[in-house]
């Protein structure tokens, strides 16, 4: 099937999933929305964040998108369950990758660094309590790193400032791994290496969501079929300028749309 598959945020952090689903699929066809103008999700309730991802679910519906990609943990934390009961397209969503953290770390303690709304949800607490029992989980939020991001900002110093406030005291506290559960995160890495000792394994679920991209796109043979040169469609209803610099591709066409 030669349909795109469709991707959304509340911003451009999940560009950073866009990259590793082309990477995986790169003749896959995608359209991208970009909700800047409602980020972040993270301080909305739950039914806001529900109301905004059926208003991005129902846009890339209508752009004929054969399999719906939630790449913001919020929202796949939040809504995710709705979606899936309301429409009958396949989702795929994120969520912070405490599975694999569990598995890895030697101290028993995990660090997350997630968005309010992330920890606060019922999918979140349930998946550490399925997947890391005997594991200390540390839930730090990330209070003004999605804003920040959004104006442009991801090595500045007041990000720096605000990652070395979330981030030590989760080393202290005897983290050796930290779960970046907010897509926006992976733009913050060069900072974030800088700030914790080389010991620290950091672990993002980026690759995990394009190879169950790819997995559903088999599993319903939905995937594509014809090799014509894929289109990129990326829309932000806010920063054209700012999803250009995070895509920095001449192979994708960014447009402003008011959604
Ligand atoms: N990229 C979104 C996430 O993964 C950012 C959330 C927000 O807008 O607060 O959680």
């Amino acid at each position: 099937m030669n349909t795109p598959i469709g991707i959304f945020d509340s911003g451009v952090g999940g560009t950073s999933i866009w990259k590793e689903i082309t990477q995986l699929l790169p003749a896959q066809a995608t359209v991208y929305l970009a909700d800047s103008r409602n980020a972040p999700y993270g301080n909305k309730s739950k039914e806001a964040i529900i109301a905004l991802s059926i208003k991005n679910t129902e846009l890339l519906l209508s752009y004929n998108c054969k399999l719906i990609v939630v790449a913001c943990n919020t929202a796949t934390t939040n809504a995710i369950d709705f979606l899936r009961k309301k429409y009958s397209v396949p989702f795929v969503g994120i969520e912070p990758a405490i599975k694999p953290a569990a598995l890895q770390t030697k101290t028993k303690k995990v660090g997350v660094l997630a968005t309010k709304g992330t920890l606060s949800s019922a999918l979140f607490h349930n998946t550490a309590k399925l997947h890391a029992s005997g594991i200390e989980i540390l839930e730090q939020e990330g209070a003004g790193l999605v804003e920040l991001i959004e104006k442009g900002e991801y090595a500045s110093e007041a990000i720096s400032d605000l990652l070395k406030r979330y981030l030590y005291p989760m080393l202290d506290a005897g983290m050796d791994c930290l779960v970046l559960g907010c897509t926006h995160y992976p733009y913050l890495l060069p900072t974030i290496k800088k700030i914790l000792p080389g010991h620290i394994t950091i672990i993002d679920s980026g690759e995990a969501v394009a190879r169950q991209t790819k997995t559903l796109l088999e599993k319903y043979d939905l995937a594509k079929t014809q090799k014509t040169t894929p289109i990129h469609q990326f829309y932000s209803n806010q920063n054209v300028g700012l999803l250009s610099h995070f895509v920095n591709s001449r192979t994708v066409q960014v447009s402003y749309l008011d959604f």
